[in-house]
């Protein structure tokens, strides 16, 4: 595929939309093709799927096994009829959460283990990963705090208990750790455009010819 493909990972509220708004501006301003995108989401049936997860409208628990494949379901979806095309077209894809939140969050913080949810995963990845996934680390607090500052309100994630954040930062570190070649960490306590330098010193070397093309 020619196209290249960036995840931006993290904690709610750690700057993952900031940050794909900024690259997306950069890398269009290069003429390049961007597709931004997002999940739970990125398709109308993708869209269905994220409204089940974060709206729980029918009132009954959704299973660990269950949300582990309602997630695998919707990146199936968004796979095949938007990130794949776009990359085989010769686009940028830039999205906002991918297989590592489900890693982080159901592997590592829901406790099914990461092996097990990458299993679950494998259909609905179909061998396409991203070149690098951003993860933007901030510390707990902090990101809390950003959350409830733009007035946002508490979605079943986000009213989770402080340990349960701590075990997903706990997890995206594992990772970090377990896929280095993939996983660049940034330091999300700096400012947007502090953030966004560091992106752009970590994306050049793994993204150049692609780069240069937009020149
Ligand atoms: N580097 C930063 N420093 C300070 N504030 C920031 C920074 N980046 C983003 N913010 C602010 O923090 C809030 C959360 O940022 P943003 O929406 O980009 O995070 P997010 O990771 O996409 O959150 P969510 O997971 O809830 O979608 C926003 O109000 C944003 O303006
Ligand atoms: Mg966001």
């Amino acid at each position: 595929m020619r196209g290249v493909f960036i995840s931006l990972e993290g904690a709610e509220g750690c700057g993952k939309s900031t940050q794909s708004d900024l690259l997306a501006s950069y890398l269009r301003g290069k003429g390049l093709e961007v597709v931004t995108t997002r999940e739970p989401g990125g398709t109308p049936t993708g869209e269905m799927i994220r409204d089940i997860l974060q709206h729980h409208a029918s009132g009954e628990d959704i299973a660990p096994g269950a949300e582990v494949l309602l997630f695998a379901a919707s990146r199936a979806q968004h796979v095949a009829n938007v990130i794949r095309p776009a990359l085989e077209r010769g686009a940028w894809v830039v999205c906002d959460r991918f297989v590592d939140s489900s890693l982080a969050y159901q592997g590592g913080a829901r406790g099914l283990g990461i092996d097990t949810v990458l299993a679950a995963n494998e259909i609905a990845l179909a061998g396409v990963w991203p070149e690098v996934t951003f993860w933007l680390d901030l510390p707990l607090e902090a990101a809390l705090a950003r959350v409830v500052a733009r007035g946002a309100h508490p979605d079943r994630f986000e009213s989770e208990e402080t340990a349960f954040h701590q075990r997903v930062h706990d997890a995206y570190a594992d990772l970090a750790a377990r896929f280095p070649e993939r996983i660049v960490r940034l330091d999300a306590r700096k400012s947007p455009d502090g953030v966004f330098a560091d992106l752009l010193e970590a994306l050049e070397p793994c993204c150049e010819p692609g780069l240069e093309e937009g020149l």
